[in-house]
């Protein structure tokens, strides 16, 4: 893990446009950053996602097309605090259906508050936590034979590039059966005044957050970044429809890290970018979808139309 975080941010600061991997936000203090930023007024995503799984619990169950009697895996990749997917396992224990809930995060922290929160408020559920990359532990999954729905909510695609969401949904069909299903909860296109404040609070927590990314390089990799010495830069544009976040060097400096045995270079007003935040259509969707074994069979909006939480079907190949 320390190997491959060494060497993707030498990657990133070595390149011509600096950037680095959004994953490594969530260490301690970014899970309980993230955690404000779902709190936040302005971070309409969780409220949207909660009210689809607040009213809409029945239909989607019904949509996912579990079979009663059959056990099965509810497997939620990237979960953090689990705080929708408890709408449907309530629902779920309701009805009686029978499954293990397998949340699956690279963050062990999250997993550990979300396993303890789920025992305490849904002692009936079967809860199997894996820490890990979510694509290796999916894969290791493939050949267990119950049938699977695996949760991927939140917009947390939207951090991946057109490319790769479609890459990365192929090699999720491939490690399903046909008729599995996947529930993708992706963040809606829509206006700069809606969207932009939720990566550009009132209170600063997105910074703290982008910013964290450089403070967890000082703790674990012994970096000198001067935290002041950069500034949160969001941008967005409906046309385009993608959030991305920097953080800009406000005047030259050089950055120490010693784990890494090199210094970088910031010229100033140079950017490191940090994360892309893509918005979507439901044309947008069908197009990454279109290389992959992965059908849409239902939708689910909130009642802004902020928000989308499609049912997709992993169909048998011709
Ligand atoms: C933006 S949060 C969303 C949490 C939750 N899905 C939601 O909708 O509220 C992203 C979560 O995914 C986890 N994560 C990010 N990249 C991951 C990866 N490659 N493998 C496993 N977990 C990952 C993070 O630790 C974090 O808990």
């Amino acid at each position: 893990m320390l190997e491959q975080f060494i060497r993707e941010v030498d990657a990133g600061l070595s390149a011509v446009q600096k950037h680095l991997p959004s994953k490594y936000f969530y260490d301690a203090r970014g899970d309980a950053l993230f955690s404000k930023i779902m709190a936040m007024p302005e971070y309409y995503l969780t409220r949207a996602e909660l009210e689809i799984f607040t009213e809409q619990a029945e239909a989607i169950i019904t949509a996912l097309d579990f079979h009663a009697g059959d056990y099965f895996d509810l497997i939620e990749l990237g979960a953090g605090d689990g705080l929708k997917t408890k709408k449907l396992l309530q629902v779920l224990m309701h009805h009686q259906y029978q499954f293990d809930f397998i949340p699956i995060d690279i963050s062990a922290n999250v997993l550990d508050i979300l396993a303890q929160s789920v025992m305490t408020d849904l002692p009936e559920v079967v809860v199997k936590p894996r820490q890990g990359d979510y694509m290796a532990i999916l894969a290791s999954l493939k050949n267990d034979h119950h049938p699977k729905a695996v949760l991927f909510l939140g917009s947390n695609m939207g951090n991946m590039s057109d490319t790769q969401a479609s890459k990365f949904l192929q090699e999720l069909g491939e490690n399903l059966n046909p008729g599995d299903s996947v529930l993708l909860g992706v963040d809606l296109i829509k206006s700069a005044d809606i969207v932009l404040p939720a990566y550009n609070d009132a209170q600063h927590i997105t910074r703290d957050f982008n910013l964290n990314l450089l403070r967890r390089i000082n703790r674990e990799l012994e970096g000198d970044f001067d935290l002041a010495g950069f500034a949160h830069a969001p941008e967005y544009t409906e046309e385009e429809g993608i959030a991305r976040s920097f953080l800009v060097s406000q005047h030259a400096q050089t950055v120490t890290i010693g784990k890494i045995g090199k210094q970088y270079h910031f010229s100033k007003g140079e950017r490191i970018f940090t994360e892309v935040s893509r918005k979507y259509s439901r044309e947008i969707l069908e197009e990454i979808l279109a290389p992959t074994d992965l059908r849409i069979v239902a939708e689910f909006n909130d009642s802004q139309h902020y928000f989308a939480d499609f049912v997709l079907r992993r169909e048998m190949r011709d």
